[in-house]
C-alpha cells in the first residue's frame, strides 16, 4: 500500500466509530438479522442469491462461539421461514477453530445438519494464513463424515493454493475463488497484482475442467470476461458455476453479470461486530477510507 493511503486508512482508524459505521453501512446489512433478511429480500427480488453472515472472528471463549452458533443457527431458520434464495457462509476462527479443533469440528458439524435438513448449504470462508492448513483439514475430515452440503474457500495470492487445490478436485469440492483478502508474507503469497490475476484465471481453469462447482468471486472486470470466456469455450451449464460479489460493491456491474444470463450470488454480512470487517474493506480500497476522510473535513 503506497504511504499516503496508509496514512489515511490510519487516521481513518482513529475516527469515531460512529463516523466510519456510516460508511460501513454501504458494505454491511445492518446490525440485526431483520436487516439482512430486508437485504435479501430485495437481492432475490433482482433475480440474485446471497450468502449471509455473521460478522465476527477470533473468538477468545467457548461462550462466544456457543453464541455465534445459535446466531447462525437462526439464519439458516430465517432463510427457510422467508423463503429466501441464501446460504450462509462462517468464519471458523469464530466457532473456535484457534481454541479447541475439536470443538469447532461439533459446532459446524451441528450448523451443516441443520442446513441439510433445510437442503441448505454452509460455506466456510478463509481466513488468514495461519488457519489455511486446520480449515481445509476441518473440510475434509467433515466430508469424509458424510456432509456433502458446504464448500470452502480457496484464495488465489496464496502459493499453496494450487497444491490445495489438487487434493480438493478429486473430492468435487464446492470452491469459492477469491484473490485473498490478507495481508500475507511475500514467502507465502503472491504479490503482484497481474501475478495474482494469472494465478487466478489458472486455478479457475484447473476447478471448471475437474469439475468442480466454483463460486467466482471477484470484482475484477478482467477476471469476470476471461470467466465468462472460459464458461463459453468449456460450454458450462449455468449450474456448474456461479458468481459472487460483495454486497455493496459494484451494483452495475453485478446486474451486467445476471443480464448476461449468468447466476449470482451476494455476501451480506451483518451484526454487531461490523467495525474489524469494516476496516479489512478500507484496507482492500483506501479510495473509500479517503471518502471517509474527506466527508469529516467538509463536514458533509
Ligand atoms: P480488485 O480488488 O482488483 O477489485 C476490482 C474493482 O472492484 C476495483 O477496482 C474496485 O473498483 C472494485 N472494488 C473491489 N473491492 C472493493 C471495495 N471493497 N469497495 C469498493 N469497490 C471495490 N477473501 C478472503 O481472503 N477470504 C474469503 O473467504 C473471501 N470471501 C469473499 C467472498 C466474496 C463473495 C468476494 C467477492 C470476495 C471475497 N474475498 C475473500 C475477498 C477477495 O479475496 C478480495 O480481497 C476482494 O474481492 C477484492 O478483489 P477483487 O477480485 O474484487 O479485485
Amino acid at each position: 500500500m503506497n504511504p499516503v493511503n496508509q496514512l489515511i486508512l490510519s487516521a481513518t482508524q482513529l475516527l469515531p466509530r460512529s463516523v466510519v459505521k456510516r460508511f460501513a453501512m454501504r458494505y454491511i446489512a445492518g446490525e440485526k438479522l431483520d436487516d439482512a433478511v430486508r437485504v435479501v429480500r430485495a437481492i432475490n427480488l433482482k433475480g440474485m442469491m446471497a450468502t449471509m453472515d455473521v460478522l465476527g472472528e477470533n473468538v477468545s471463549t467457548r461462550e462466544e462461539s456457543l453464541a455465534a452458533v445459535r446466531e447462525c443457527e437462526e439464519v439458516l431458520h430465517s432463510i427457510q421461514k422467508n423463503h429466501l434464495d441464501a446460504n450462509l457462509s462462517i468464519k471458523l476462527t469464530q466457532f473456535g477453530l484457534k481454541m479447541d479443533e475439536e470443538f469447532c469440528y461439533s459446532n459446524v458439524k451441528r450448523l451443516l445438519e441443520i442446513a441439510s435438513g433445510y437442503n441448505n448449504f454452509v460455506r466456510v470462508d478463509m481466513e488468514d494464513s495461519s488457519t489455511t492448513s486446520a480449515t481445509l483439514k476441518l473440510y475434509e475430515r467433515l466430508r469424509f463424515d458424510g456432509l456433502a452440503n458446504m464448500g470452502v474457500v480457496i484464495q488465489a495470492n496464496m502459493r499453496r493454493s494450487m497444491e490445495d487445490i489438487q487434493r480438493l478436485i478429486p473430492m468435487k469440492a464446492n470452491i469459492r475463488l477469491c484473490k485473498g483478502a490478507y495481508l500475507e508474507p511475500d514467502s507465502i503469497a503472491l504479490k503482484n497484482r497481474e501475478e495474482i490475476r494469472f494465478r487466478y484465471l489458472k486455478l479457475l481453469r484447473m476447478l471448471l475442467e475437474g469439475k468442480c462447482y466454483v463460486g467466482i468471486a471477484t470484482h475484477d472486470d478482467f477476471l469476470i470476461g476471461s470467466a465468462e470466456q472460459y464458461i463459453q469455450e468449456m460450454n458450462l451449464a449455468k449450474s456448474d458455476y456461479e458468481f459472487q460479489m460483495l454486497h455493496g460493491v459494484r451494483t452495475k456491474l453485478r446486474d451486467q453479470i445476471v443480464a448476461h444470463g449468468h447466476r449470482l450470488r451476494v455476501y451480506v454480512p451483518f451484526g454487531q461486530y461490523w467495525y474489524a470487517y469494516s476496516i479489512r474493506r478500507f484496507k482492500e480500497n483506501p479510495q473509500i477510507a479517503r471518502y471517509v476522510f474527506q466527508a469529516i473535513f467538509s463536514g458533509s
